[in-house]
């Protein structure tokens, strides 16, 4: 799979992977992490844990993949054919403020993504799934009808997750990712979470 780390693209194999993981019980994958911001954080907070950023886009990783972390690794492909080498390794998933065809997939419940999502999780994986009400407009949905359709589609394939809540202001505003803070000055400042985890 390929691996970024500032402009540098490297080829790791599962091999690698797995000596990458060594000593780590704990993994955390950042779906469409964007610039990486909050993988860096959690990365930073968490030294126990490892932290996983994927993207579609490399452009935008440059700054945060060059930072010399042990435990964060940023990795570019689509979440739709995510590599095989994460199947049965990621303990907690995270998908915040999703757009493009990311979040047209979790609104349609794309299979493609949803059975990736499955192959990678381990027997109890944790997930959240933040929203904006921006970009659930461009694409035809209001905020809370766009959450509640994720929500159904996620329940639909087996994972247990709590009724949609709204982000408050101030959680939005200290929320360690670059789009939040777009997001919290912006002109429509409204989230929603959906929390769970797959049995
Ligand atoms: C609005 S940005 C949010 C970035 C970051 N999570 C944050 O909160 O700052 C959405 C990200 O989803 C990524 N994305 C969209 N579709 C994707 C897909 N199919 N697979 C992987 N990443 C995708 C985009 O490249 C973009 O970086």
């Amino acid at each position: 799979m390929e691996t970024i780390r500032g402009r540098r693209s490297l080829d790791l194999d599962l091999n690698g992977l797995t000596a990458r993981l060594t000593n780590y019980n704990r993994v955390i994958l950042d779906l469409g992490t964007g610039d990486g911001r909050y993988v860096h954080c959690l990365a930073d907070n968490f030294p126990n844990a490892f932290v996983i950023g994927v993207d579609a886009c490399r452009e935008n990783l440059r700054e945060h993949s060059r930072m010399k972390l042990p435990n964060a690794l940023f990795i570019i492909a689509s979440a739709q054919s995510l590599p095989d080498e994460l199947n049965g390794l990621i303990s907690h998933i995270t998908i915040n403020f999703p757009w493009g065809s990311l979040l047209e997939s979790l609104l349609a419940g794309d299979c493609m993504l949803m059975h990736r999502l499955e192959l990678i999780s381990r027997s109890t994986t944790l997930i959240d799934v933040r929203l904006n009400g921006g970009a659930l407009a461009e694409q035809g949905w209001t905020l809370e009808a766009g959450a509640e359709e994720i929500y159904d589609n996620l329940i639909h394939i087996g994972w247990h997750i709590k009724t949609p809540t709204m982000m408050k202001a101030d959680v939005l505003r200290s929320f360690p990712t670059t789009w939040a803070k777009r997001l919290a000055f912006g002109r429509d400042p409204r989230a929603m979470q959906l929390n769970g985890y797959i049995k």
